[in-house]
């Protein structure tokens, strides 16, 4: 058998504890040929790389960051003849299946090609945590460590100058990072796209707080946060109008907003710190290696059952399949319980 393996969208911790997984379990357990698609789904079309696998190139990427195959956010739906593109380099490199690994965006162009026939199996992954018909993709637990590390350092330094610090964290459509880093790091108040936010009530909320006697105030917010309007109507903050290939918007500078604001309304000095990339970049935690070592094993499983069209998941301590087109309906967002947790300590 000939496998592709390919890594799309955002970069995030354990991308490359998944390729090693597959490569191992490949090789050494199937007797394999694996191959490195190179640039997500750009590798399948014209000029796109692809080259083998070894036991040798893999076996010591298990803690390193980033992935050796690269990523793009290629949309072969979005390109003239993507799909015939893509199938014509399939049967090129005589692929009996290939694993795409990658997030909504990622996951939902395999799904379409499932749909049009090719053999694929989907691993999720990506610091939102967003995709649905799993517990957790891997790469958010490494990024809420780094989000709640960064909170506990601003907390002293807010408390030290009595100020009001809000902190950015990644989270385009669900607030998932912000809202357990936020839990983790104690924040006073935790924003997410979820909800949309009215900017007097936060700003009655961090008031009321302060004269109290708090005299600091820690605000997480999501990147995606949508601040209502005087329409009612919720609208994110966008770095520019550009769109990617899946028509996403650059996110970025609500933190530096609503800091503003804060601060002409209530006299509070405030500061804003946006972590950004710093979220996907670096050596994954140990949860994630392991989960992604589970779900890499698990794919090359389901290609070896056939069991084409489905997507490694987690549920409860299990790692089972499910059919990505199932997971590609929604995205799994903030439920209120969840957040109504956070909200006991705001304010
Ligand atoms: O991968 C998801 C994500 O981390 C989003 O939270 C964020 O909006 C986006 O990626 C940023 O992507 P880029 O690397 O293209 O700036």
């Amino acid at each position: 058998m000939n496998v592709g393996v390919l890594t799309g969208g955002g970069d995030c911790p354990g991308l490359n504890a998944v390729i090693r997984a597959i490569t191992y379990k490949g090789i050494n357990h199937y007797n394999y040929n694996i191959y490195g698609i190179y640039e997500g789904w750009k590798g399948l079309l014209n000029g796109g790389r692809v080259a083998p696998l070894t036991i040798e190139d893999v076996h010591e990427i298990l803690g390193r960051g980033g992935t050796i195959l690269k990523t793009s956010r290629t949309n072969p739906f979005n390109i003239k003849d993507g799909l015939k593109k893509v199938r014509k380099n399939i049967e090129k490199y005589r692929f009996d299946a290939v694993i795409a690994v990658g997030g909504e965006d990622t996951l939902g162009v395999a799904a379409k090609l499932s749909q049009a026939g090719v053999h694929i199996v989907g691993v999720p992954k990506t610091i939102d945590n967003d995709v649905s018909g799993t517990d957790q993709t891997f790469g958010f637990d490494t990024a809420v460590q780094i989000a709640t590390d960064a909170i506990d350092r601003v907390r002293s330094t807010a408390e030290a100058h009595n100020r009001v610090v809000l902190v950015e964290v990644m989270g385009r459509h669900a607030g998932w990072i912000a809202v357990k880093s936020g839990i983790a790091g104690g924040a006073h108040m935790i924003l997410v796209p979820e909800y949309p936010v009215d900017i007097d009530k936060v700003v009655t909320s961090i008031v009321k707080r302060h004269a109290r006697g708090e005299e600091f105030s820690v605000i997480v917010v999501a990147e995606g946060v949508k601040l209502l309007n005087e329409k009612g109507r919720g609208v994110a903050m966008a770095q520019d109008n550009k769109k990617d290939a899946f028509g996403h918007v650059r996110l970025g500078g609500i933190a530096y907003a609503l800091s503003l604001a804060i601060e002409e309304r209530t006299g509070f000095e405030c500061r804003n710190v946006i972590l950004g990339h710093i979220q996907r970049g670096g050596t994954p935690t140990a949860y994630d290696r392991v989960l992604s070592t589970r779900y890499g094993i698990r794919a090359i499983e389901l290609v070896h059952k056939k069991q084409y069209g489905k997507m490694t998941a987690l549920r409860g301590n299990k790692i089972v399949a499910t059919p990505l087109v199932d997971a590609m309906k929604n995205v799994k967002t903030v439920d209120k319980e969840f957040y109504k947790i956070a909200e006991v300590f705001f304010g």
